[in-house]
């Protein structure tokens, strides 16, 4: 039976993971698929936190990155309301660990995308300011937008990086050390099909629209803890985010997860931003 498993849960669960430290005899293989990541090589990463009392720590629910000094780009289904205080969620930037004594940076306001659909999850995006200005390093750097007329495909070298689980029951374990995974872009039909033929139910099926990216090959890709979190690609010499991690149906990854892409809200992103 197929059933659609929004990573989405991620969100509301990996306080859950954090504060049941089950200790798994699996051996870590990934995000899922993936391996450690070194200190600055994605300085865009950030982790999304909010308090939880069972662990009276501020917990990672998500990922997101940096895409201007003041500005942290992630999933909306990480913060669910347009009402959402901003003062109950804090932001971890330049570490690839995750709960390390660090201060970790305040929230101003929250912008969800006026065309988030919570159901079928188009535009699956939202902005965060921050109280402060970040000071950019080596470790702390936003990344670039593609432009309006950009597009990627399997050709092109991408990667996903977060502080999610390994594997479906097995989340990250200390020192929760970020890790990374080359991701390829599937084109939009392979990935309607894809959908398509391992849903029988029609009504269940999962819609492909245009604000909508495909990217993952079985056993590598995103998994709970991930959302919000950057698919990035290597073109024109940077790293370009195309996609934020928003759904999947499980984490063997056997149907491509599932982005919003970024390109399709970008003049929203630019409204905002200048
Ligand atoms: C974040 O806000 C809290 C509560 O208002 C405050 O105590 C803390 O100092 C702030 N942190 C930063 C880094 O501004
Ligand atoms: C998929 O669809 C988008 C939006 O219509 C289009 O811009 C893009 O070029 C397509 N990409 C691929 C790889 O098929």
């Amino acid at each position: 039976m197929f059933r659609l498993l929004l990573l989405a849960l991620s969100c509301l669960e990996s306080p859950v993971f954090m504060a049941s430290v089950s200790v798994s005899r699996s051996k870590p293989v990934g995000i899922v698929g993936g391996h450690r990541t070194p200190p600055g090589r994605w300085p865009w990463q950030v982790s999304l936190r909010t308090y939880s009392y069972e662990a009276s720590s501020w917990v990672h629910i998500c990922g997101g990155s940096i895409i201007h000094p003041r500005w942290i780009l992630t999933a909306a289904h990480c913060i669910q309301s347009q009402d959402a205080d901003p003062a109950v969620y804090r932001v971890q930037v330049g570490e690839v660990y995750l709960y390390k004594e660090q201060e970790l940076l305040n929230i101003s306001r929250i912008i969800i995308h006026p065309d988030y659909n919570d159901v079928i999850k188009r535009f699956d995006v939202a902005l965060m300011q921050l109280t402060a200005l970040l000071v950019t390093s080596t470790r702390v750097s936003p990344v670039s937008l593609p432009k309006d007329s950009s597009t990627f495909d399997s050709t092109d070298q991408c990667w996903l990086a977060g502080w999610g689980n390994l594997l479906q029951h097995v989340p990250l374990q200390p020192p929760y050390q970020l890790y990374e995974v080359k991701t390829p872009i599937l084109d939009n039909k392979s990935c309607k099909r894809a959908y398509r033929k391992k849903t029988s139910d029609e009504r269940k099926a999962v819609a492909i629209f245009e604000d909508m990216l495909c990217a993952g090959t079985s056993g590598r890709g995103p998994c709970f803890g991930d959302s919000g979190g950057p698919l990035v690609c290597w073109k024109s010499n940077k790293w370009i985010q195309v996609g934020v991690v928003s759904m999947g149906t499980d984490c063997s990854n056997d149907l491509p997860s599932v982005f919003s892409r970024v390109r399709s809200s970008l003049a929203w992103i630019h409204q905002h931003i200048q």
